[in-house]
């Protein structure tokens, strides 16, 4: 009867609510344009199961690392991280297994073999490969699906001239959108020409800085800028516009492609600010990063493991018990 009645009491005192769990979601740099639109989708995504918080790593290892460190203190069940350096989460994993953490990676992937050395580690992401060849095949369109290319080679010469702006060293969209893009055009029968690849950080003013100097360096020669994301493309379509590589003659706020002057930027994200920049006639096109399907996916694996029920359970499909791979779509106005 005794133990009855403090049990009684134990649960007037917590007022018969149960407990929700709180989970930090680490973002690597909410100032990066695409992490800021995404931490809001995985918000918005997330039921009343556990509370949420997210936490900016400031573009810096350092700060993420003593913030992790906090949140294993803090015994919190799972970590959502989007990691500054996705080559040096070795630690974090150690870290996490020793006190049983459970994590999800997200969009930064970390290596094979650190994914390895942990069960409950999750990675959800897009395949970069993916959105490269999508970009490849907007390039194609534009160059009339046909290796002997159109009026879109201004010289005649039979070869696309290309700059690229490549987002941050090291990671594996970066690496991985520049190399392949090209690859397969020419696996497509076209001849490429790299004039230069400039690194900006998937940032939008770095991009306007390197696209001030692609011009300065290869300016007519260009035939079309591929960008490793939206960000960097909106920085140097700002620079191509100051240059006169855009005249809204008519001044309507709009690009006539038929009418007046314009040089094709394609980008890769589908963020809202480069829908509007498609619609307006100054991006030609894009491919969908599809945060809103991967924050579900990430909410979705988050309850499951807080739960600790199987994550084959999970509505998305699970490769190798640890990745979730989400889609890129194809974004133009033809
Ligand atoms: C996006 C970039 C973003 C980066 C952040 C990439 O998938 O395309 O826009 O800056 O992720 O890690």
């Amino acid at each position: 009867m005794r133990k009855f009645g403090c049990l009684l009491f134990a649960f007037m005192l917590m007022g018969c609510e149960v407990k929700k769990f709180e989970v930090p979601l680490l973002i690597y740099d909410m100032q990066d344009a695409y992490m800021f639109d995404f931490e809001q989708k995985i918000q918005q995504a997330k039921d009343d199961a556990f509370i949420l918080t997210t936490v900016d790593g400031q573009n810096s290892q350092i700060i993420q690392n003593e913030d992790i460190d906090k949140w294993i203190n803090a015994k919190v069940p799972l970590l959502i991280i989007n990691p500054v350096d996705r080559l040096s989460v070795y630690s974090i994993i150690e870290k996490a297994k020793k006190s049983g953490t459970k994590i999800i990676f997200f969009n930064r992937e970390p290596l094979a073999q650190d994914m390895a050395l942990y069960d409950s580690v999750y990675y959800v992401g897009a395949d970069a490969a993916e959105s490269a060849r999508i970009q490849a095949e907007i390039i194609m369109e534009l160059f009339g699906n046909d290796p002997q290319l159109n009026k879109f080679d201004k010289n005649s010469d039979g070869i696309i001239q290309a700059v690229i702006l490549k987002g941050e060293q090291g990671h594996q969209d970066a690496e991985a959108r520049t190399k392949v893009v090209v690859e397969t055009l020419i696996q497509a029968g076209y001849i490429v020409e790299v004039l230069d690849i400039s690194i900006a950080n998937f940032d939008r003013q770095t991009g306007k800085t390197a696209m001030d100097g692609l011009i300065a360096t290869h300016g007519q020669n260009i035939e079309v800028v591929i960008s490793n994301n939206d960000a960097m493309a909106l920085g140097a379509i700002e620079s191509l516009m100051e240059k006169g590589y855009f005249i809204d003659t008519d001044k309507n706020g709009k690009i006539d492609r038929d009418s007046e002057v314009w040089i094709p930027v394609v980008g890769i994200d589908g963020l809202d600010f480069a829908m509007e920049q498609i619609d307006a006639g100054y991006l030609y096109g894009t491919v969908f990063n599809d945060s809103q399907n991967m924050a579900e996916a990430i909410v979705e694996l988050a309850n499951l493991l807080i739960n600790g029920e199987d994550v084959s359970n999970l509505s998305f499909t699970i490769t190798n018990g640890k990745y979730i791979w989400i889609s890129y779509k194809k974004i133009t106005n033809q």
